[in-house]
């Protein structure tokens, strides 16, 4: 019955939906995770995300950017290819040091599961039971020297820090949630992917909808339950 008034209201308008309180209730969480429409799943889960992990800002920071957090409970609905095109190319919109673009990536989607596998191996095991559910595993690498003169960019990884945010930040506007991994073997990495001399691994990215908390085992689930903190903009002024 409830599930049926939740598949009612989510028609709502925005102001409306904003009045349904109880989606804050974990238990309610439950009784939506037994619907089979993945879709819908999502944007409920995500609502109520949003609750807990969606902070209190000291000051009035976009919605944007106060949605982004590193999600772990990712649903088993797949990322179009297209859409995850578009994260790309918002991150090639990212500035960087005399625009030269030093980011490289590639991916396995989750169907493609040969290739997933190979990206899931090289996480660390404090990664790998949660990752595995993610839609998309990218690996963020970097060029890290300039393409005319070969001299070293010491801008590079910083530039590649700004692309990875952007299409973190463009993922979230498709709700879709980023988790960014430096955990992750380096060597084996390097040695899998066969990256050039010049050629850097950054980081994996495990790209996915949201799912229940409850998905996930200890201790991800508590994390996945926690709200996020920062220092207080005070203390990173000097
Ligand atoms: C470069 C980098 C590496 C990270 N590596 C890991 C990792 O290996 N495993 C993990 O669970 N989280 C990892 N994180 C996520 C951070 O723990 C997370 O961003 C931080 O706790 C703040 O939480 P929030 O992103 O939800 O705001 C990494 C984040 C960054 C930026």
């Amino acid at each position: 019955m409830q599930t049926f008034k939740v598949l009612k209201t989510w028609k709502a308008s925005d102001e409306v939906k904003q009045k349904f309180h109880f989606l804050e209730k974990w238990n309610f969480l439950l009784i939506v995770g037994k619907s089979s429409n993945q879709n819908l799943k999502s944007k409920i889960f995500h609502i109520c995300k949003m609750n807990i992990k969606i902070p209190k800002t000291q000051f009035p920071v976009s919605e944007v950017v106060k949605k982004r957090w590193s999600a772990r409970a990712f649903s088993s609905s797949p990322i179009n290819e297209a859409t995850l095109k578009t994260l790309i190319e918002a991150a090639t919109w990212a500035a960087s040091s005399n625009n030269e673009q030093p980011w490289l990536y590639t991916y396995a989607l989750k169907a493609d599961t040969e290739r997933f596998e190979k990206f899931h191996s090289c996480l660390l095991a404090g990664n790998q039971p949660w990752a595995k559910n993610a839609a998309v595993l990218l690996l963020s690498c970097v060029r890290t020297t300039f393409a005319a003169n070969g001299k070293p960019n010491k801008s590079a990884l910083h530039d590649v820090g700004g692309a990875n945010t952007t299409l973190m930040l463009e993922a979230i506007q498709h709700n879709i949630y980023g988790h960014m991994m430096g955990g992750y073997d380096v060597e084996k990495t390097k040695a899998l992917f066969e990256l050039p001399e010049g050629v850097e691994p950054v980081i994996f990215i495990a790209l996915g909808y949201l799912d229940a908390p409850e998905t996930l085992e200890e201790p991800f689930k508590t994390r996945e339950l926690t709200a996020r903190s920062r220092k207080k903009v005070d203390e990173v002024l000097f």
